[in-house]
Formats: C-alpha cells, sequence, structure tokens
C-alpha cells in the first residue's frame, strides 16, 4: 500500500514528502490511519542532530489515529477503535513493565535507538531503500503500523485532532507534574520552557493546587499563554534576574522545579532555584553525551535531581484519564495548539520551532 511520509535524509536537512510503501501489520502490530500528529521539540532534536537516529526515518511520535488492521494475537484494540498512539510500547514482559514502570519498558530504549519495530525491521520502504521509524512509530505519514502495545484505545467522541498530543508533549508534562513529582496543595512550582511539554507540565501542577506555579520563558507569547493557563507569575530569563525573583516570589526557592527545554544551562537553573529539601525534575533531553556538573554543596541542602521519562507514565491507564480530564475541561490542550498544518508544510513548523515561535504545530491529514 502507498502513502505518502515526511522523510529525513540527512541531519540538519529539510524533511522530503515521499511516497512510501507501507507493509501490513506482523503479529502483534497495528495498522493506523493518522488523523493528526503534533510535532514536539524531540522531532526538532533528531532532525538537528542533538539526538541521533538511523537514517533515512521518518519522524514523528505524538499520533493519533484509527485502527485499520491488526496482526495475529492483538486482541486490545480491533478496526474502526480510536486510538493515540503512546510512546512505551509496554511490552508487559520486562523487568520494568513486570514493576509497573511501563514508562521505562525496556523496548521502548530498543525501538528508539534503533528505529525499527520490535524485530528489528521496519514496515516502510522507498523502492528497495529500508526507511525507519522513529521511536517504532513514524506518525508523519498517512498510516503508521506499531507495535500493538504502543496502540492505546480511547473514547470514540474525543477529537484525536486535539488528542493527539496525549500521544506525547501532554503524558509528558502532565505525567511528570501529577506522577513523576509529589506536588502538594500549597507547594511552590517553576517551569522553565513553557513550549508544548512546560505548557503541559503547568497545568499538571495547577490540576495538583500548586502555588505559587511560576513560568519561566524568553517568549513572551509563551509567558502570556502560561499565564492564561493557570501560572501565577511569568519570568523572562533573558531579562530578569531568575534567581532573584525566584527569591522574591517564594522566600528560599521552589519546592519543584522542573526544566522542559534541554539545554545544560536550564538544567543548572532548575537545579540552583530549589529551595532545601526540593527537587528539581528534568523533563528537556540534551544531547546525551552531555555531563552535568554537579554544585556538590547543593546536595547538603537535601536538594534531589532527577529525570523524568513519559511523565512516569502507565500509557494504558493514563491516557485514556488524560483524554477525560480534556473532555471535562481540566487540562487544556486546544489551548496549546497554534498551528494547523498539511503534512507539505512540515519544514515551516520545524523552522517555527527553531525561532521559539507557537506552542504546537498540528499535521492534519485528510
Ligand atoms: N522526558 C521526556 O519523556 C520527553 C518527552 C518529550 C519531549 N521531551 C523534551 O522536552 C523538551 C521540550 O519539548 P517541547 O516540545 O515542549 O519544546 P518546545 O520547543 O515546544 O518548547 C521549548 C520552550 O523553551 C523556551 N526556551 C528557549 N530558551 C529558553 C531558556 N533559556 N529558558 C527558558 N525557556 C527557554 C522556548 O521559548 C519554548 O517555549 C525537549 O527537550 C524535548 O526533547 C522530553
Ligand atoms: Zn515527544
Ligand atoms: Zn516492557
Amino acid at each position: 500500500m502507498k502513502i505518502k511520509a515526511a522523510v529525513m535524509r540527512e541531519v540538519g536537512g529539510r524533511l522530503s514528502i515521499e511516497e512510501l510503501e507501507i507493509a501490513p501489520p506482523k503479529e502483534n502490530e497495528v495498522l493506523i490511519k493518522t488523523t493528526a500528529s503534533g510535532i514536539c521539540h524531540s522531532d526538532y532534536s533528531v532532525l538537528h542532530g542533538t539526538l541521533k537516529s538511523p537514517l533515512p526515518a521518518v519522524l514523528g511520535h505524538e499520533g493519533a489515529g484509527i485502527v485499520e488492521e491488526v496482526g495475529a494475537g492483538v486482541t486490545h484494540v480491533k478496526p474502526g477503535d480510536h486510538v493515540i498512539v503512546s510512546l512505551s510500547p509496554s511490552c508487559g514482559k520486562c523487568e520494568m513493565c513486570l514493576e509497573e514502570r511501563e514508562y521505562l519498558c525496556m523496548d521502548m530504549s530498543k525501538a528508539s535507538s534503533l528505529a525499527t519495530m520490535m524485530d528489528g525491521t521496519t514496515r516502510l520502504r522507498n523502492g528497495d531503500e529500508e526507511v525507519r521509524q522513529l521511536c517504532a512509530i513514524a506518525s508523519f505519514a498517512e498510516k503508521m503500523v506499531v507495535p500493538a502495545g504502543c496502540a492505546v484505545k480511547v473514547r470514540d467522541d474525543a477529537p484525536l485532532e486535539s488528542c493527539c498530543l496525549i500521544g506525547c508533549g501532554v503524558t509528558t508534562g502532565t505525567g511528570a507534574a501529577v506522577n513523576t513529582a509529589d506536588i502538594k496543595a500549597g507547594n511552590s512550582v517553576a517551569v522553565i520552557g513553557c513550549g508544548g511539554v512546560g505548557l503541559s507540565i503547568l497545568q499538571g501542577a495547577v490540576i495538583k493546587e500548586a502555588n505559587p506555579i511560576i513560568a519561566v520563558d524568553p517568549v513572551a507569547e509563551k509567558r502570556e499563554l502560561a499565564l492564561s493557563l493557570g501560572a501565577t507569575h511569568a519570568i523572562d530569563p533573558f531579562n530578569e534576574d531568575l534567581k532573584g525573583r525566584i527569591k522574591e516570589i517564594t522566600g528560599k526557592g521552589v519546592h519543584f522545579s522542573f526544566e522542559a527545554l534541554g539545554s545544560m544551562k536550564t538544567i543548572h537553573d532548575a537545579y540552583s532555584i530549589v529551595r532545601p529539601t526540593g527537587e528539581a525534575i528534568i523533563v528537556g533531553v540534551p544531547n546525551l553525551k552531555e555531563h552535568y556538573e554537579l554544585p556538590v554543596h547543593m546536595l547538603f541542602a537535601e536538594k534531589e535531581l532527577r529525570g523524568s521519562i513519559y511523565g512516569s507514565s502507565r500509557p494504558q491507564r493514563d491516557l485514556p484519564k488524560f483524554v477525560d480530564w480534556y473532555m471535562d475541561g481540566k487540562l487544556k490542550i486546544d489551548e496549546m495548539i497554534t498551528h494547523r498544518i498539511a503534512l507539505e508544510n512540515i519544514n515551516d513548523a520545524f523552522e517555527r520551532m527553531g525561532r521559539g515561535e507557537g506552542a504546537r504545530s498540528v499535521i492534519m491529514f485528510d
């Protein structure tokens, strides 16, 4: 079957729109007709070589759509079901899945490094050439074949063109605030970087009744969006003294800081602005070869530094829950979508992201 997809062929280049052949799903795989896909900064990081992937590859890992066909052994979804594609294959067998930590499923790391399906092969080709699938997903395409565990059934009345963000950004961000962190009502929170992920962290903090909630972003449009989504204060780190302003607002620093950009400078900022006994949670992903030199004296203020992957989420439990929260108006997703685009305009969306313009761009199929 032929489909249209955006293919990455070189680091730093432009994605090319190509007609690819997609193979039917094998055992424990699902074929999905893509309704919509968000563009996450992790795609940008792969495109610009900050995160590595074998090439050529179809990027995209924030997709939702309708099941078209299932391979042998798949019983939890059937053709016609509405699904959000989870980043975790949730194999159910590895040590992490058995501990109910599907966000660390060992099949996930395999899929991330190889950009193939679980058996090391891919379902996409251009003629004789094999085309990889980022995260075993490849949602910048009209159809996707994904590992069965990645297909999470959601209610039929939820609009997939908005709920696709729950595939990555919303779950990563909201989950970091409601799963990874143990925020108590009245705790102070700062979020550094207010793109799709940071704004979702902020909304998770609102749900946990944190106060104050401080948004940190150099782009005025993002700070305004953050304030409209529940931040109580906003700081421009390029023109204000970040640590000084945090002290002014909180006294000794925040209970929880979240880094949602992925730079060594902001990781250091995140750790610096937490109060003694506070926790800095790193959600942004820098080049994974980087090292962070920890200022040892801060350890003795019992400050913690930890990462958060995929919002410490259990996809089959959390994705449908976040859909319910969206449908109940508790989680705002449409407000974070600043552009809806056709696949052909994907390079413009990446350029906007590079300039820090807009929050989420969503590719609409059909
Ligand atoms: N841990 C995970 O599981 C996971 C999952 C998805 C994405 N991510 C990572 O989260 C990060 C954010 O992703 P996104 O899609 O929200 O990105 P984005 O590009 O939409 O947002 C980044 C934001 O950071 C702001 N920014 C730029 N410089 C800044 C600075 N010096 N201080 C504060 N803010 C600054 C930008 O204006 C922008 O609003 C990326 O590193 C991405 O790879 C992690
Ligand atoms: Zn992502
Ligand atoms: Zn597993």
